[in-house]
């Protein structure tokens, strides 16, 4: 399987993929972000189908507030600390616009993610919308995030 699987359109991803990305869509409703107006929302599929959400925090001490996808995983770790994940999907749109942009996960939660991943012993799948409006689905956290820090560099 290629690290990378590409798809024109939401219709051609599978059906649980689909509604992981409606469920993003969803959580963005919660974004609080007066300070980007950059809404994002993030849903993490659980191996047992539940499905956990996440938005975007901001606070007025800017580096206080926290991506949407820190938000859901660190809630899942704290709240659900031996379920396994198996997909995460985000989106974002700015305030006040009905579509949907492309967005990315950002390093830091790469880097959460890949933590996420190394300690559960299984991929995590994530979902976003490329550039060129093309969905993506990288087939694990670690090929987000080439010559990555770990715990074995310590
Ligand atoms: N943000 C996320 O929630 N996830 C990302 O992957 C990228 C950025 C948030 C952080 C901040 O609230 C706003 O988007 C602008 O950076």
């Amino acid at each position: 399987m290629e690290n990378f699987q590409f798809f024109s359109r939401i219709s051609d991803l599978n059906k649980k993929d689909q509604d992981l990305i409606y469920s993003a869509q969803k959580a963005s409703e919660s974004s609080y972000s007066p300070y980007s107006r950059y809404r994002v929302g993030a849903a993490v599929r659980l191996t047992d189908d539940q499905v956990i959400h996440g938005s975007n925090q901001e606070n007025a001490s800017y580096p206080a507030g926290l991506c949407a996808e820190r938000v859901a995983l660190f809630h899942i770790g704290s709240s659900y600390p031996n379920k396994k994940i198996e997909s995460l999907a985000t989106v974002a749109k700015r305030a006040g616009e009905s579509d949907f942009k492309p967005v990315s996960p950002c390093g830091v939660c790469r880097q959460v993610m890949l933590e996420f991943e190394l300690r559960q012993k299984t991929p995590i799948r994530v979902i976003l919308q490329a550039n060129d409006g093309r969905w993506v689905i990288a087939q694990n956290a670690q090929v987000m995030l080439p010559f990555s820090f770990g715990q074995d560099s310590l």
